[in-house]
């Protein structure tokens, strides 16, 4: 393997420790202690591993967690009421909705609901407004995460070509404003692109975040590219997989992220770093 491996269980676990003293030194001055409701909908067992991650790592850094857990049954009007709830209570800084959510609710108009400075998972279109002109606020986690990730290993952004595979509202949009106000020339791809090879061909930092295991050819690779993989799959002997092919990848990249262990621990900690920042942001 020719790639260095991006450790994110280890770079996520340094950023966890400088939330729990900011934390730490809020309670020292008498300040609030940070608050993050979430809220849970039916039952996914995908879904209740990622809330009780978070909430244990509330727990971590001496951050308060609430769980609002709701039926599958529950209709968008109980959820608003939440939500406006949640709103105004004091002691909650950031309000994040569990997703996917039932077929029934509309996912959009719910999260437009969230009050744009305690939407800590950076979804309202006043957050993703504000990145995509140049002024984050509170950021999308995982892309967020990715952005800390390359930080931390000292490569800089800025003129590369980068390709972001994937669409999504929850990472490959996002990802692809937080790489142009990083300073690259951006590419999207998607199910509707035609030579996905070609541009994976030509990147210089690849992210990929589509949930298809080894649907990036390892010979693809760059010679000496950042590859990202935010893909994670349990196969049918139940090991977790990414979407490149990563031993032959890493033959290849300069750097690349391991799965599990690459961006998946960074997810949260970015959500404690907006919970954090939400925090200062209501009350300072
Ligand atoms: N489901 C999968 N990823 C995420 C995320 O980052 N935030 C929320 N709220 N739901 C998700």
């Amino acid at each position: 393997m020719a790639a260095q491996l991006i450790d994110g269980k280890t770079i996520s676990k340094t950023l966890r420790q400088q939330v729990a003293q900011a934390v730490q030194t809020r309670k020292q001055q008498h300040r609030s202690v940070p608050g993050l409701a979430v809220i849970l909908v039916g039952k996914n067992s995908a879904s209740e591993v990622y809330v009780q991650k978070k909430q244990d790592a509330c727990q971590e850094v001496g951050m308060q967690s609430y769980l609002y857990r709701l039926p599958e049954s529950a209709n968008q009007q109980e959820l608003i009421e939440l939500i406006e709830q949640l709103n105004s209570a004091t002691e909650i800084h950031g309000i994040l909705v569990q997703l996917p959510l039932p077929e029934h609710i509309h996912t959009a108009q719910l999260l437009e609901m969230i009050v744009p400075y305690k939407d800590v998972d950076g979804f309202h279109p006043y957050n993703m407004g504000r990145l995509a002109q140049r002024i984050p606020l509170l950021r999308p986690c995982t892309p967020k995460g990715i952005i800390s990730l390359i930080d931390h290993c000292g490569i800089e952004l800025k003129g590369l070509d980068a390709v972001v595979v994937g669409a999504s509202n929850i990472v490959g949009r996002p990802m692809a404003l937080e790489l142009l106000l990083a300073g690259c020339s951006v590419s999207i791809t998607h199910r509707f692109t035609r030579d996905l090879e070609s541009y994976v061909r030509r990147a210089d930092v690849l992210v990929v975040g589509v949930g298809k295991p080894n649907l990036i050819q390892g010979e693809w690779i760059k010679p000496g590219a950042i590859v990202i993989d935010v893909g994670i799959t349990r196969d049918a002997q139940g090991q977790l997989k990414g979407d490149v092919e990563f031993d032959e990848a890493a033959k290849r990249a300069g750097w690349i992220t391991p799965v599990p262990g690459g961006v998946g621990p960074m997810t949260v900690a970015s959500l404690l770093e907006n919970t954090l920042h939400a925090a200062e942001l209501t009350d300072s």
